[in-house]
């Protein structure tokens, strides 16, 4: 068979992505559409004829293009496209005149199933179907077309079948003599007649030959969840086919093998304590066997004139061993040459194994801090003392420290627990009103992802949130109670605890693009933002959920769209330096609702295609200058 016939005119519904036809929609960063093109010309098919309806000026356009002339296309037009499948077939009648393979437009389906197809032309006067008997549970819904067969010949075909040995059929090799009379019988009796309304005509005259298609790479793409499916297959194929050599089975027998297993479970105090930079002496925050080692409280050019050095005059006339590490403020210190140049300070001082690294100060601060403390002597005791709003929500209740590389954000760091944490309000005082801003994009985070109640109450709250104490101390406590619920649960962010990446996929970028002059919790809002539109982009969630982020970032003084001096192409391209960037494609943490994350198969990363994310940037991009 060199001829096809695909059936790429519905509008696909149920899918919805208003921006594109469902033929066009990507997986594996290809239409689905040229998928099914690519298969059936990898078994030898020359010439396509593609039925088409909804949008068909962009499906012409976008295949002739990608084809460029490769093979011999024919778009025919089918204008009641939102009628039964049996009229679009029928359109195919006057260009199809010998048997060929008849495909629908919106399944994708593995090599070996075109192969199979290719394999089994038709008897004459009759049609072969290739069934999948096997598709994943809720497919085989009242809705679904069943099919129950008996040595190879289909005996019945319906959507209310009770007994079937097969559900949905996707691909089929056809003689023409045999498939038009009977779809355009159907179309005669019924206008929007199903294909299996005709086909069940054939089946009566003994004419409609079945074969089991096997239950792997077989995607019919309905709703978003069957696209996130197909594409998380797509990927696992393609990282199994990187390997030229994979490792079945163990076929070589090692000498020893010795197992060995590390590190006992570190518990973090986080301690809540208004007033504590008043009266650090009150408080044992150094640990007693630590009394006589070297304690090196780390903080910034603002923060050390503020908190750092009262605290470490107090602490060098109550007998410690204390030493005072300002760095310059901001995210420069995070770089690797200030990572060398503070660890060689460090070491120069002297350091032993029971000293305690301090960090007093931003979320920066705590994350040198930590990565030093990580790193010297493979680990030594840390506590964060946080004093911004962002470092008290976030940066200090986690075990994750890092600095930046030349093309990213925190692309070198470690797992390292703080010993303790304490949270002293106070502090928010001093800090300006845009960093209060920015720590509460955090509080949205969580508050978003968690908790429905939460978002109410931020909602409906209509105090002055800058000067309002009181209110910090309760968003504070209620994110330190969240984060470490999440952290406890999923430590390494593997399932739930993805959540907490919630934003941060485009965030990272944003704040990267925007040369840092972004604060890091206003470039997350940005990213929970675009995450949002992704979500209402795959059809998972309604407008409201969009609205609900941009109307919480508004109220709390966040930005809501792109600004200018980004391009969409840039931050395309930034998206590669990222820990959820894996080189087949990007993973991101979504929701279906207000706290409610998104999971396909039990795993919180989805992955998303570049075309949707391009396109949710594009919703989010501001006004250009
Ligand atoms: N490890 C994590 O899980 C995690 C989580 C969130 C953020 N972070 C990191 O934290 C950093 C952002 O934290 P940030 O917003 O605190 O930035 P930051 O540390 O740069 O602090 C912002 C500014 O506020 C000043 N400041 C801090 N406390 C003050 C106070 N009480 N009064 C007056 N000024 C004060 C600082 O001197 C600095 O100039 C980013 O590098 C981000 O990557 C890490």
């Amino acid at each position: 068979m060199k001829k096809a016939l695909i059936l790429a005119a519905g509008r696909g519904k149920r899918l919805d992505r208003k921006s594109k036809p469902k033929p066009l929609v990507e997986v594996g960063n290809r239409p689905i559409l040229m998928h099914v093109i690519e298969g059936l010309a990898a078994v030898g098919i020359e010439e396509f004829h593609i039925v088409v309806g909804f949008d068909r000026e962009r499906i012409v356009r976008e295949v002739t293009s990608r084809v460029a002339g490769q093979w011999k296309l024919n778009f025919i037009d089918n204008t009641s496209f939102d009628g039964g499948l049996a009229h679009s077939a029928l359109c195919g009648r006057e260009a199809l005149d010998e048997p060929f393979i008849l495909s629908m437009g919106d399944h994708l389906f593995d090599a070996a199933h075109f192969a199979r197809i290719a394999a089994s032309p038709p008897e004459a006067g009759g049609v072969t179907v290739l069934v999948h008997h096997n598709p994943p549970t809720e497919k085989a819904t009242s809705d679904s077309v069943k099919v129950r067969g008996e040595d190879g010949r289909v005996k019945a075909i319906g959507t209310d079948l009770t007994e079937y040995g097969g559900v949905d059929m996707g691909l089929f090799s056809c003689d023409p003599e045999g498939l038009f009379p009977v779809l355009a019988e159907a179309v005669a009796t019924t206008p929007d007649a199903s294909l299996a309304e005709a086909l069940q005509r054939l089946a009566g005259r003994g004419k409609l030959t079945c074969l089991k298609a096997d239950a792997a790479g077989w995607d019919d793409i309905d709703t978003p969840v069957d696209l996130i499916r197909a594409e998380m297959r797509l990927r696992d194929q393609a990282r199994a086919g990187v390997l030229s050599h994979v490792i079945l089975a163990s076929t070589k027998v090692p000498d020893a093998v010795h197992d060995f297993v590390v590190g006992e479970p570190v518990t973090t105090k986080m301690v809540m304590m208004r007033g504590f930079f008043d009266r650090p002496e009150g408080f044992e925050f150094i640990p007693r066997e630590s009394a006589s080692s070297p304690i090196f409280v780390f903080s910034d050019e603002t923060v050390t004139p503020l908190y750092a050095a009262p605290l470490f005059e107090k602490m060098r006339s109550m007998g410690y061993n204390a030493h005072l590490i300002t760095m310059p403020d901001g995210e420069t210190s995070k770089s690797l040459a200030s990572f060398v140049e503070l660890t060689e300070r460090v070491l120069r001082l002297g350091v032993d194994e029971r000293s305690v690294f301090v960090s007093v100060g931003g979320g920066v601060v705590c994350n040198v801090c930590g990565f030093i403390a990580s790193c010297i002597y493979r680990g030594l005791n840390l506590v964060h003392l946080p004093t911004s709003l962002m470092a008290q929500c976030d940066a200090a209740i986690s075990h994750k420290q890092a600095i930046n590389g030349a093309f990213g954000k925190n692309m070198v760091g470690s797992y390292y627990s703080p010993r303790m944490v304490i949270v002293d309000v106070n502090t928010l005082r001093t800090l300006p009103t845009r960093l209060i801003h920015d720590g509460l994009a955090e509080v949205l985070k969580h508050a978003l992802c968690q908790e429905p109640d939460y978002v109410e109450y931020l909602m409906a709250y209509e105090g002055d949130c800058v000067r309002d104490i009181d209110f910090l101390e309760k968003v504070v406590s209620k994110n330190v109670r969240l984060k470490c619920e999440l952290v406890h649960q999923d430590p390494k962010e593997h399932t739930v605890g993805m959540v907490m990446q919630y934003g941060h996929t485009l965030g990272h970028p944003v704040e990267h693009m925007s040369g840092y002059q972004l604060y890091h919790g206003e470039s997350v809002a940005i990213g929970m933002i675009v995450a949002a539109r992704v979500s209402r982009i795959l059809n998972i969630c309604g407008e409201e959920l969009v609205t609900a982020h941009v109307d919480l970032c508004a109220k709390f003084g966040l930005p809501t769209t792109i600004p200018a001096g980004i391009t969409v192409d840039g931050l395309m391209e930034a998206l590669k330096y990222n820990k959820r960037y894996l080189t087949e494609g990007t993973q991101m943490s979504l929701l279906t609702d207000i706290g409610r994350p998104w999971a396909v198969n039990g795993r919180y990363v989805i992955p998303v295609t570049n075309g949707i994310i391009r396109e949710a940037i594009e919703q989010t991009m501001g006004v250009q200058a």
